[in-house]
């Protein structure tokens, strides 16, 4: 088990009579997972993710990350979990402050006991996976929004975390910047085999990507399943504010029009051309 949440609950202010969050219980593993957190604006889901690495501390029932457990008191010794629990923010400009994109990139290494030449060796490493080795020397606050980005996200994956988390990666990239993003935490997963989490408003991404959908609404867990499950039922997606992937809502119009028939709402182009074909997808 990668993180185990036990009914938590937590508020920004201890006073507010609604938490942010509501007695959310849920088990991440750490391997073989693509699970994409939804939900509507504010419904909190990136203070939950944020609790995952303990960048935040429930106010009620406990996080386990791996062997630690972190409780609404007495929390010590919480760098080990940043380390193992990668989270890339919302807001790349949080996240980046040294003078050269090289020091941001080396400074989580540096910052969990790495020797000068060993975190420079790995950030220029990775930076070329990232394709921004010729940004390594440019002060990171003048780069365009989607290098931003993809610094932010070299910060994180240079330290090997256990379960890789962004928070609305693809938002402000090009169409090619977001595939290239995609196709690079697709190589990721597949040869390393982690879990990644990914907080999403696109539910194309979903559709191709998730193996696992968890929806927030107000703060309360209100769907943990398959997207196949997610997207057939047209109910709880308008109760959550969610949408349909692009290939689902086409397949939906060929079938009003009368010109295919299936029973489960398919996601997938591949899912759809099977349909067309007369073949059975599953
Ligand atoms: N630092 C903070 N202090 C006080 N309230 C906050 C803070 N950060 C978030 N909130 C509030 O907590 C709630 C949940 O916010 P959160 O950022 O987790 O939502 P979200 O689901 O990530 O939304 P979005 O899709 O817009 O990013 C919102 O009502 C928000 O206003
Ligand atoms: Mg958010």
């Amino acid at each position: 088990m990668g993180i185990s949440v036990q009914n938590v609950v937590f508020s920004y202010n201890k006073k507010n009579p609604v938490p942010t969050l509501n007695n959310v219980n849920l088990n991440i593993d750490s391997t073989n997972e693509f699970i994409c957190i939804l939900g509507a604006t504010g419904s909190g889901k990136s203070t939950l993710v944020q609790l995952f690495n303990a960048l935040l501390i429930p106010n009620k029932g406990n996080i386990q990350v791996f062997d630690y457990i972190i409780k609404p008191k007495r929390n010590k010794k919480l760098k080990p979990i940043r380390k193992r629990i990668g989270l890339v923010f919302q807001f790349p400009e949080y996240q980046l402050f040294e003078d050269t994109v090289l020091k941001d990139i080396m400074f989580g290494p540096l910052n969990f006991g790495a020797k000068k030449d060993e975190a420079k060796e790995k950030a220029i490493e990775i930076a070329k996976k990232l394709h921004i080795e010729d940004l390594l020397d440019r002060p990171p606050f003048n780069l365009s929004g989607g290098q931003k980005r993809r610094v932010a996200i070299a910060g994180i994956l240079v330290s090997e975390p256990d379960i890789l988390i962004l928070d609305e990666p693809t938002v402000g990239l090009d169409p090619k910047g977001k595939q290239e993003l995609l196709d690079i935490l697709t190589e990721y997963r597949k040869s390393t085999g982690k879990t990644i989490i990914v907080i999403t408003h696109d539910m194309n991404v979903v559709a191709e990507y998730a193996t696992r959908c968890i929806v927030l609404n107000k703060g309360n867990l209100s769907f943990d399943g398959k997207p196949d499950v997610l997207f057939n039922d047209l109910a709880l997606l308008e109760e959550n504010q969610l949408a349909l992937p692009s290939i689902s809502k086409i397949a939906i119009y060929l079938k009003d029009k009368g010109l295919i028939k299936f029973d489960k709402i398919p996601l997938k182009k591949r899912e759809l051309e099977a349909i067309i074909r007369g073949e059975d997808h599953e």
